[in-house]
C-alpha cells in the first residue's frame, strides 16, 4: 500500500486521537498538574524503557491540560544537554517559541524584552539570546522568574507545566541535582503558592543517577513508572489504527501482531508499517501480515538497536546462539536451558558470546535465578525473538 497513507507513524509522536492506553498514569498527571494549578507545587520523574511511550505520555497529558485548564505547557528535549546553564537556555527559548501561534505570545515577548531575536531565512523565527551571566542569574532567580513570567500572562496562563525530557546527560550533573533540589526546597520553604508542575523523564536509570549525586532528591519526585502495553492496549492500538483507513485484518493474525510487539509501542509503530507496506489491498491477509513481521525485524535491527550492539550480533556463528536462546518471546532464561539447544560447537563459545553481551549491555546476570540471564532491555529481547523468527522462515 502507499506508504503516504499509513495509519502507522514510526519514530514520530502520536497524534493525539491515536494515543491508546496509559488510562492510569493519564489520570495521575493530570491530577498533578491539577494541584499545580492551585497553587501546590509539583514534581514527577516519568520512567520507563526505551520506546515504551514517555515522551508520548508526557505530551498527551500537556495536551489535555492546555485544553482543560490556563496551563502553560512546555516541553523541552534534553538529548545531549549535560549542564544547568543549557537547560535553562533551551527551556526558556522552547516557552518562547511555543507562544508564537498563541494569544499571549505579545506578553512573553515583553517578559523576554530585547533578548528576543528573529533569525531565520526570512527572520521568521525567533530567538532567546541569553549570555552566561543572564543564565548564571536564571538559575539563580528560577523561582521568582518563574513567578513573574506567570503575573505577565494573567488572564492567558496561570500555571507552568514544565516537562524536561531526555535528561541522559544531565542526569551525571551533580550541579544540576543540587539545583532541582535547591529550587524544591525554596518553594515549599516559601509557603507562596507555586503554579508549577514539573515533570522530569528519562530512563530509570538515569533517576538512579541523578539521586546518587543528591540522594535527597529520591523523596522528591513522585514516580511514574511506564509498563509495557497490556495486549489488550496492543489490540485496540492495531485494531483503532486499521480500522482508520479501512482495512481489515483477522483478529488471529491480529494476535500475532500483539505477540510481535511485546508491548513497545515503539514497535508496534514499525510493524504495523511494515505491515501495511507489504499490503497490497485493504483485505490484508495472513501472508502480507507474516511478511511485514519479517521486514519489520530487519528494519527495527537497523534503526533501533544501537550500532555497536548491532554489528556484534552480525557474527553468524553469535547469531545462531542468539536465535536458539529467543525461540519464543521472553526477557530471561537459565545459561543450562540454553545450553542444550546448542550444537556442541555453538556450546563451546557460548559462555564468550554471554559474557560479550554482558559486557555490551544486551544481558545481565539474573539476580533471583541461579545461572539466570535476562534482558535488561525490553526492544532487545522483543527483537532477537522476531529475528530468529525472520531466519527461520
Ligand atoms: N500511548 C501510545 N499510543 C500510541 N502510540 C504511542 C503511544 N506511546 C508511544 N507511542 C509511539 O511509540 C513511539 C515511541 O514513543 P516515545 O517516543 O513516546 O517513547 P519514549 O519512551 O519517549 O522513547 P525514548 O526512550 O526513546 O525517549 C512513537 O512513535 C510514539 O508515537
Ligand atoms: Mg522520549
Amino acid at each position: 500500500m502507499n506508504p503516504e497513507t499509513s495509519p502507522f507513524r514510526p519514530g514520530q509522536p502520536v497524534p493525539i486521537e491515536f494515543f491508546i492506553g496509559r488510562i492510569r498514569e493519564v489520570e495521575r498527571l493530570r491530577g498533578m498538574v491539577k494541584a499545580s494549578s492551585e497553587g501546590k507545587f509539583r514534581i514527577g520523574f516519568v520512567s520507563g524503557a526505551r520506546g515504551i511511550g514517555k515522551s508520548s505520555l508526557a505530551s498527551f497529558v500537556r495536551h489535555l491540560s492546555e485544553h482543560e485548564s490556563q496551563v502553560a505547557g512546555c516541553h523541552v528535549i534534553l538529548g545531549g544537554v549535560e549542564d544547568l546553564n543549557e537547560m535553562l537556555r533551551r527551556t526558556f527559548d522552547r516557552l518562547l517559541k511555543e507562544s508564537m501561534d498563541k494569544p499571549w505570545h505579545e506578553q512573553i515577548r515583553n517578559f523576554f524584552g530585547n533578548h528576543v531575536r528573529r533569525v531565520g531565512l526570512f527572520g521568521v523565527t525567533l530567538e532567546l539570546s541569553l549570555k552566561d551571566s543572564d543564565l548564571s542569574t536564571l538559575a539563580h532567580d528560577f523561582v521568582p522568574t518563574v513567578t513573574r513570567l506567570l503575573d505577565s500572562l494573567k488572564g492567558h496562563k496561570s500555571t507552568l507545566f514544565l516537562i524536561l525530557d531526555d535528561i541522559n546527560g544531565l542526569a551525571g550533573s551533580e550541579f544540576f541535582a543540587n539545583w532541582l533540589k535547591g529550587t524544591v526546597d525554596e518553594i515549599s520553604t516559601s509557603r507562596r503558592k507555586m503554579p508549577l508542575c514539573i515533570l522530569v523523564v528519562g530512563l530509570e536509570e538515569r533517576r538512579q543517577e541523578l539521586v546518587s549525586k543528591q540522594p535527597s532528591l529520591a523523596r522528591v519526585f513522585e514516580l511514574i513508572d511506564i509498563a509495557p502495553w497490556s495486549d489488550d492496549e496492543a489490540m485496540d492500538f492495531y485494531r483503532k489504527s486499521f480500522h482508520s483507513v479501512n482495512a481489515r485484518v483477522a483478529t488471529t493474525d491480529m494476535r500475532e501482531l500483539v505477540r510481535c510487539t511485546g508491548g513497545l509501542p515503539v514497535l508496534a509503530h514499525e510493524i504495523g508499517d511494515a505491515v501495511w507496506h507489504t499490503a497490497r489491498s485493504l483485505e490484508i491477509d495472513s501472508c502480507e501480515v507474516m511478511e511485514g513481521i519479517l521486514t519489520a525485524a530487519e528494519v527495527t535491527g537497523r534503526k533501533l538497536l544501537e550500532p555497536q550492539v548491532f554489528s556484534a550480533i552480525r557474527s553468524e556463528r553469535y547469531r545462531s546462539i542468539l536465535r536458539k536462546m529467543s525461540d519464543e518471546p521472553r526477557t530471561r532464561f537459565r545459561r543450562s536451558e540454553l545450553l542444550d539447544r546448542l550444537t556442541g560447537e555453538e556450546g563451546n563459545v557460548m559462555d564468550n558470546f554471554l559474557r560479550r553481551m554482558k559486557r555490551l549491555g544486551i544481558l545481565e546476570t539474573d539476580p533471583e535465578v541461579k545461572g539466570g540471564y535476562r534482558f535488561p532491555n525490553l526492544l532487545h529481547a522483543q527483537y532477537f525473538w522476531m529475528e530468529s523468527r525472520r531466519t527461520k522462515a
